[in-house]
């Protein structure tokens, strides 16, 4: 590794949180989200500490991040959790991954490929409210009549998503549930087997055990990170990833100099900067100065100087600190008895922490450790 700068992952700690999650939605298996590339954290590493801690199911945005997985060696089935273009439909088949599907003409398209000897898996998707993608329910039981009638493709389970999970007081999850629950009367009433349902995302798994059914679709609890504010700390789930650099060089400077683009703000007083070599090429936002992000340098809080410039950024450490090139830098992260957590960063850029960890670019290398053995 030649760039002082790393994401280090925790693959201990993605072991520990998966097996929390199974423990918590038992008797439901737990489906690992590992789209995004494991939402920052490496998808290869983290699905296959999830699969050797429990999980059975995979799942994926697109059908290239399923086939990685493929090539990799991952045997288990790997759910796209969108129904992907006509374009992909070779790939999804000869990759044996298991398409979500929701619209007419998909089912058709895939049918075609498919092979009648050997049907092929699908999950239809029925869209509750959120009004992303998916069947409407009043045409659930039509579109499911459509896959059972191709012959070539199965009907394997039927799901829904739940905008609202992670404020569990909303009044619109028990509809949602209730929308859900009469989708699937209607499928049954209509001598539609169903093997598998699919419901909840980390927050419903945590917080709606209603929405739990057969398998749960957990990814931000899997990286340790709580899917909001409403529920911090309601399940022992541990962060697997800190952002850390060494500092690339130290000046002192003079009461009134500021420092970086725009030399926005003047010292207050004479006092030690420290350039790290990170920035917002690298998912470090170049707000983040002006909404007081802090690092932990020797074990305390040290706030951000100026502005984050593309691959570097300048800390503030404070009068006469003691801060030498090489020191180690804890962007996200536990230094001593200091924590910044990735949603300290969201809550001051008023995001969530999934949008940091997804954030953090392809030029910071992920270095693993802790993995299971
Ligand atoms: C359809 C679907 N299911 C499950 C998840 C996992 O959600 P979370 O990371 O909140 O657990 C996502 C993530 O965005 C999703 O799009």
């Amino acid at each position: 590794m030649t760039r002082p700068a790393w994401a280090e992952v925790d693959l201990g700690a993605v072991r520990d949180n998966v097996r929390a999650l199974i423990e918590v939605a038992a008797p439901a298996q737990l489906c690992a989200v590992v789209k995004a590339d494991g939402y920052g954290h490496g998808a290869v590493e983290v699905a296959r500490t999830a699969v050797a801690a429990g999980a059975t199911w995979l799942a994926v945005a697109l059908p290239d991040e399923g086939r990685a997985l493929r090539d990799a060696g991952l045997d288990v089935p790997i759910l796209l959790l969108s129904e992907p273009e006509p374009e992909a439909w070779d790939g999804v088949v000869a990759d044996r991954l298991t398409p979500t599907v929701y619209s007419s003409k998909g089912i058709a398209s895939l049918a075609v490929l498919a092979d009648t000897e050997k049907p092929l898996g699908v999950h239809l998707k029925v869209d509750t409210g959120m009004h992303r993608v998916g069947v409407a329910p009043a045409e659930a039981v039509d579109r499911a009549r459509q896959v059972v009638a191709t012959g070539s493709l199965r009907l394997d389970a039927v799901w829904t998503h739940c905008p609202v999970a992670d404020e569990p007081e909303h009044p619109f999850n028990q509809i949602q549930a209730d929308r859900f629950d009469a989708v699937l009367t209607d499928l049954r009433a209509a001598g539609i087997d169903i093997p598998l349902v699919h419901a909840a995302n980390s927050a419903a798994t945590l917080a709606h055990p209603r929405l739990r059914h057969d398998l749960v679709r957990c990814g931000i609890a899997v990286y340790g990170l709580d899917p909001g504010p409403q529920l911090r700390g309601a399940a022992d789930l541990r962060p697997a990833l800190s952002l850390r650099a060494r500092v690339s060089h130290v000046q002192h400077i003079a009461k009134g100099e500021a420092v970086s683009y725009g030399l926005r703000r003047p010292a207050p007083a004479d006092t030690t900067v420290a350039t790290v070599p990170v920035g917002y090429a690298d998912g470090v936002a170049r707000r983040l100065q002006e909404v007081g992000g802090q690092v932990l340098i020797g074990g305390r809080r040290c706030p951000l100087a100026g502005t984050v410039t593309m691959d570097q950024l300048i800390v503030d450490c404070g009068p006469g600190a003691e801060v030498a090139p090489g020191d180690e830098v804890v962007l996200i992260g536990r230094q001593g008895d200091q924590e910044v957590t990735a949603a300290e960063w969201a809550d001051r850029l008023g995001t969530i922490s999934y949008e940091i960890v997804c954030g953090i670019g392809p030029r910071v290398p992920r270095v693993y450790v802790g993995r299971p053995s």
